[in-house]
């Protein structure tokens, strides 16, 4: 039996006290599928401990590691990457303060372009996945292929080209009985379940159309340093620049996206968008537009309008909408409601959804049944990549198109040194 197996088998062990006191004996001379290392006497690890990696120790990837920690005492996070030394120093001190399970040795800290690798080699149950999403795609592709669990964050890609290679290493992932939770936290938010519970039971009759927004003002930028060169400059300011973030379509707004395609219980099967950049215009924000509309076509003659934008000084809205034949669902993180003549809203008590994603993938492994929520949130990006598309070209642009598109916006070879900015896209002009 090997540690992942006994990961498994643990979890259908009732006496959980007799778990405690055969993990040791088992982890003797134990290696787990992907391990490089088995945990024994010495590691301080159980034979039952999940150890996760984190790839990309920003803000996301420390506040995941923190709510993998909270989401089961089984956790320990045991191994840390990112491209920079300055953010994985301050990612790995951050983290140890918080706790002995978060306390990362220097030697199992890695940084550079590379540095995902050595956290797939340590032999970790589990890496999160929290990089600017222009990475995510390999970096997914590597950790299937070394057999870790995943937990990714949105969005999962920025282009098409990216977009198949998750669809690929995710049919990989079932292939070989391995988790993947994506960071779209509403779906596994109570109050979203028992909305889309009730959506999909037909309390609002047949949905129809649906409104979703993103707007919002600012988020933080990272001004150019002299010295640094151009490629370290646009990754250390990474929102800005479609060949990392997607533009903040893909990168915000595919939460709102992924709720519509939830209700709908589809992706869109084509688009017209309209974007511009109007009032965010220095050169500190690269080449995004700061707002797109857009009007999604879904089967069945069902409709979505989705607005996104980063406007300073004007009022925020983060919701979703679904109108149905017989009704309107209200949707909000904590705050969703139905009004139909079977009238609802939330008033239950949730979890933190960031931690009770990290409780779902922990529930997947330990209980053998494991998840995969790769192509559902490969289609949700996707669907946020074909409306920017639309916007950039002003042209309508279909699914197949997007799926099909030849569009790889990744810059190769990828390494520090000189990187011109594209130009703003102008619909209409190629
Ligand atoms: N689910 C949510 O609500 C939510 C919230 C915030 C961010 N996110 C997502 O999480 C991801 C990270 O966002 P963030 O806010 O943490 O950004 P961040 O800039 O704080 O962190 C990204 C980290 O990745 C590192 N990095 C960049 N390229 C790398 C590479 N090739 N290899 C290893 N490390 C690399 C950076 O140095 C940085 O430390 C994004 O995809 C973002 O959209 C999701």
């Amino acid at each position: 039996m090997d540690r992942r197996d006994f990961i498994v088998n643990a979890a259908s062990v009732s006496a959980l006290s007799a778990v405690a006191s055969m993990a040791h004996t088992a982890s003797a001379g134990m290696q787990g599928a992907s391990s490089s290392t088995a945990k024994g006497a010495d590691d301080g690890l159980g034979s039952n401990t999940i150890t996760i990696g984190v790839i990309g120790c920003g803000g996301r990837g420390s506040g995941a590691a923190v709510n993998a920690i909270e989401a089961s005492p089984d956790t320990r996070i045991i191994a840390l990457a990112d491209l920079f030394p300055d953010r994985l120093a301050s990612a790995r001190t951050g983290l140890a303060q918080q706790g002995d399970r978060l306390a990362v040795p220097e030697s199992s800290c890695f940084w550079g372009f590379d540095a995902y690798q050595k956290v797939l080699a340590t032999g970790c149950d589990v890496v999160i996945l929290a990089t600017p999403p222009a990475f995510r795609p390999g970096h997914l592709e590597a950790a299937i292929a070394a057999g870790k669990n995943v937990f990714m964050e949105k969005p999962v890609a920025v282009d098409p080209a990216g977009i198949r290679k998750v669809l690929a290493a995710c049919r990989a992932a079932k292939e070989r009985g391995l988790s993947v939770v994506a960071g779209t936290q509403r779906r596994h938010e109570a109050c979203y379940q028992q909305a889309m519970d009730r959506i999909h039971a037909g309390v609002i009759g047949r949905p129809i159309a649906a409104r979703c927004f993103w707007n919002m003002g600012g988020l933080w930028s990272v001004a150019p340093q002299s010295g640094r060169s151009d490629v370290e400059n646009q990754l250390r300011n990474w929102l800005y620049y479609t060949w990392l973030s997607g533009d903040h379509i893909v990168e915000q707004h595919v939460h709102n996206i992924d709720v519509v395609n939830w209700a709908f219980l589809a992706h869109p099967i084509r688009c017209v968008a309209v974007g511009g950049r109007q009032s965010r215009t220095d050169p500190l924000y690269g080449n995004i537009f700061d707002h797109f509309g857009v009007d999604f076509e879904y089967p069945g003659n069902r409709f979505a309008l989705s607005m996104a934008r980063q406007w300073e000084g004007t009022p925020g809205r983060v919701s979703e909408f679904i109108y149905g034949s017989e009704g309107t669902a209200s949707l909000n993180s904590g705050a969703c409601s139905i009004d139909s003549k079977d009238p609802w809203s939330f008033s239950g008590k949730q979890v933190n959804p960031y931690v009770q994603e990290h409780m779902d993938l922990i529930a997947a492994i330990q209980s053998g049944h494991p998840v995969n929520e790769g192509e559902q949130v490969a289609f949700s990006t996707l669907s946020a990549i074909m409306a920017r598309m639309a916007a950039y070209s002003g042209q309508v642009v279909t699914w197949e198109e997007a799926l099909a598109s030849p569009l790889d916006l990744m810059p190769s070879p990828l390494e520090f040194g000189p990187l011109p900015v594209s130009a703003v896209a102008i619909p209409g002009r190629g």
